[in-house]
């Protein structure tokens, strides 16, 4: 079983020690409790989605301690200086465009271009914050397909010895998750209903579009088939890689065969999501003609880090990027 702690400096100084670390601490916010790493570590960020069981990639939220750490993380316009100073700290999530040199994990975006952040109105999560010193990525403390948490013994029951440390800060006072809104295009579009309730922004940014309720609005990248993939073609369950390709390996035969970069030369899933996306923005930049992928088994992170590897793999044009072929 994780430690639970009630919180004292003590525990914090803890909690920040084992974020340091690449662990994962649970904490609570003011909208449900949240399961954190260091967002600037990939291996730390590789085993949030390890502990929740996700079979696919999903860009996690980016919790900071005060507007003033955007800077580094995301380009803001004036309507994100706006939108921060009327409703943060809050349960509001904003999605921007990823600042050039951003120092957080490619994995907290799924691969995108964006990265969702937000300010929580907790003093528990700001204090853990202050006190790290740095980004912590964090969905909802649930194994995947479970309900979000709103106490300590929630996680627990979901999570168990996945967590290495719960803060016990009570129970949650808004009790469902942050509004999300997206500010990487032209429009404001609104992802997902939460905390914050569409008239207050609508009150502020004027009329949102919506991706629930509007086909041609843009849709959350959770639901687009083709998410970030390269500019050249991807070729799964390669055993070597073919003329004008590069390989990226997996495991200890990827020497063998003369893998150009190995997702985990001991054949671990964690490491391979780790190194996932920074190794495709690798060999892509490297302009090969097409990236060939070595197997990787099918089972706990092995299923995210296949979901992503098909997706990278649908045909797409490449005057576009990447295609919307459907959703999930
Ligand atoms: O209240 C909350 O938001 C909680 C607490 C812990 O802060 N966190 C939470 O995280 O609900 P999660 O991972 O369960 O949900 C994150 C949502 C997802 O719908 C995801 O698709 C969206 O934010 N999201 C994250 N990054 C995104 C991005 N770059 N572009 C679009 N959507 C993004
Ligand atoms: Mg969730």
């Amino acid at each position: 079983m994780p430690v639970v702690r009630s919180v004292d400096s003590s525990a914090l100084a803890d909690a920040a020690a084992l974020l340091r670390a690449g662990g994962l601490v649970s904490f609570p916010t003011e909208t449900v409790y949240g399961l954190g790493a260091d967002a600037t570590n990939s291996h730390a960020v590789a085993r949030i989605y390890e502990a929740k069981g996700r079979p696919s990639f999903n860009p996690l939220i980016c919790h900071v301690a005060n507007p003033s750490s955007l800077q580094t993380l995301v380009r803001l316009d004036d309507r994100a200086h706006r939108i921060v100073a009327a409703f943060w700290p809050g349960p509001l999530t904003l999605v921007l465009p990823r600042q050039d040199g951003c120092p957080l994990s490619p994995l907290v975006s799924a691969g995108l271009p964006s990265v969702a952040v937000r300010m929580p109105d907790h003093p528990l999560a700001l204090a853990l914050l202050q006190e790290v010193g740095f980004p912590v990525a964090a969905p909802s403390a649930n194994r995947s397909g479970m309900i979000s948490p709103t106490r300590a013994a929630h996680v627990i029951a979901s999570l168990g010895d996945r967590v290495d440390m719960v803060l016990d800060g009570g129970g949650c006072g808004v009790g469902l998750e942050s509004t999300v809104i997206d500010l990487s295009g032209p429009d404001i579009v609104l992802l997902r209903p939460g905390g914050v309730p569409r008239e207050r922004l609508e009150a502020v940014l004027g009329p949102l579009l919506c991706a629930m309720d509007n086909d041609t609005a843009p849709i959350s990248p959770g639901q687009l088939l083709s998410h970030y993939a390269p500019s050249c073609p991807v070729r799964l369950n390669a055993l070597s890689a073919g003329p004008g390709e590069v390989l990226l390996g997996f495991g200890p035969s990827g020497v063998a065969v003369g893998a150009g970069l190995n997702l985990s030369l001991s054949g671990d899933l964690v490491e391979a999501a780790a190194n996932l996306f920074a190794m495709l923005y690798e060999l892509d930049d490297a302009g090969c003609q097409g990236i060939a992928v070595m197997p990787v088994p099918d089972h706990g992170l092995g299923l995210a880090i296949n979901d992503r590897l098909r997706r990278a793999a649908v045909p797409r044009d490449p005057r576009q990027g990447a295609v919307i072929t459907g959703r999930k």
